[in-house]
């Protein structure tokens, strides 16, 4: 099968190229896709790079998402069946032609959605489910801050936190790009800058955010914690805008505010079972009658895949960047 060359340590910054591999054999309790579609995450620029290594025993090939059809099981996968029409969350391995998933990250396609669509789904829903619901705790009528919102993560996120019967304040540097976020359910949208808090609060008469979910992060990060309420919570999920900040510990104190960091990938296959089954019970009919959609930017043949890494570096995607494989 043809997949895209992993990370070599003398290979750093080379430009992302296909190689003849062999297909993998399904072990206990997984399933070999055979790959219609995948779909490009951050984390696969820095893997790439030999910045992000996959974790322990999964698939040295980058990509964290796909969908196809079932080809094989291996014993104890019970709940598929061969043919089957599924899309997956994957620790790795997803930019090839085929792919071994746990049966336990593995969701059948809802409803009408085609392949392409199915494939930008998991890496985005499930980062926005576990850092909205698990880690977030977030609950209808509270209100939800997303910080760096016009993302692919991000444009889930604004459309689950709606659906979970949140408010949803989107920030990030473009207002035009943040005004489109209305259209997926965002209440009100504030440019990153120095009146920030002063305006995310102004929002609600003063009263701050229940949850912060920052993509961000950076060195503003601390200073946005202002923007929460007695006991607010902030989720951690991106560094874009760097890695370090300065913290009011004593705001944190005196006001019972939680920083919680959060990452999706190094997590067992257990805990990604259980995500994967409460997210699919919440989504799966929503997916169907397209109350949730995934917002797919672009979609390019999987032999231009370096070209797809090229654009996601560059920046200015709206969504996910979706690669059809032939
Ligand atoms: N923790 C986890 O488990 C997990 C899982 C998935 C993704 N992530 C992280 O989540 C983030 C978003 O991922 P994605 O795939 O959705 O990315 P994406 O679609 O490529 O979008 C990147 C977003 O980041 C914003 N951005 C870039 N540099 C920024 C800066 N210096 N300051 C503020 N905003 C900045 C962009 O803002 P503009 O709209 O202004 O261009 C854009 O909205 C990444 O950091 C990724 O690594 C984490």
């Amino acid at each position: 099968m043809l997949a895209l060359r992993p990370h070599a340590p003398d290979r750093l910054n080379t430009r992302p190229e296909l190689f003849e591999t062999k297909t993998p054999m399904p072990a206990e309790g997984e399933a070999l896709i055979r790959i219609r579609a995948t779909a490009l995450n951050r984390a696969d620029l820095l893997q790439i790079r030999g910045l992000y290594p996959p974790p322990p025993g999964e698939s040295p090939i980058p990509g964290l998402e796909c969908a196809g059809e079932i080809e094989a099981l291996g014993q104890g996968s019970d709940g598929f069946e061969v043919g089957q029409r599924v899309m997956a969350l994957l620790a790795g391995g997803g930019h090839a032609q085929k792919v071994v998933a746990p049966v336990g990250q593995v969701m059948p396609i809802p409803g009408g959605l085609s392949f392409e669509e199915a494939a930008a789904l998991p890496e985005a829903a499930l980062t926005a489910w576990t850092n909205l619901v698990r880690e977030g705790e977030l609950a209808g009528g509270e209100t939800a801050l997303v910080v760096a919102a016009a993302s692919g993560v991000g444009t889930f996120a604004v459309q689950l936190a709606r659906e979970l019967g949140a408010r949803v304040i989107v920030a990030g540097r473009d207002r035009e790009r943040l005004e489109r976020l209305k259209a997926l359910g965002a209440d009100a949208c504030v440019v990153l800058g120095e009146d920030f808090v002063h305006e995310v609060r102004a929002i609600g008469s003063g009263r701050g955010v229940d949850l912060i979910m920052d993509l961000a992060g950076g060195a503003d990060l601390g200073q946005r914690m202002g923007a929460l309420k007695h006991g607010g919570r902030c989720v951690l999920v991106g560094v874009l805008a760097g890695m370090q900040t300065d913290v009011d510990l004593a705001d944190m104190l005196r006001r019972r505010l939680r920083l919680i960091g959060s990452v999706l990938r190094a997590r067992s296959r257990l805990e990604k079972a259980e995500l994967v089954a409460d997210f699919s019970a919440f989504a799966a009919h929503r997916l169907e009658d397209r109350r949730l959609k995934p917002v797919i930017d672009r979609i390019l043949p999987f032999e231009e895949i370096a070209d797809a890494y090229r654009q996601l570096r560059e920046g200015g995607v709206w969504g996910k960047i979706v690669l059809r494989v032939a």
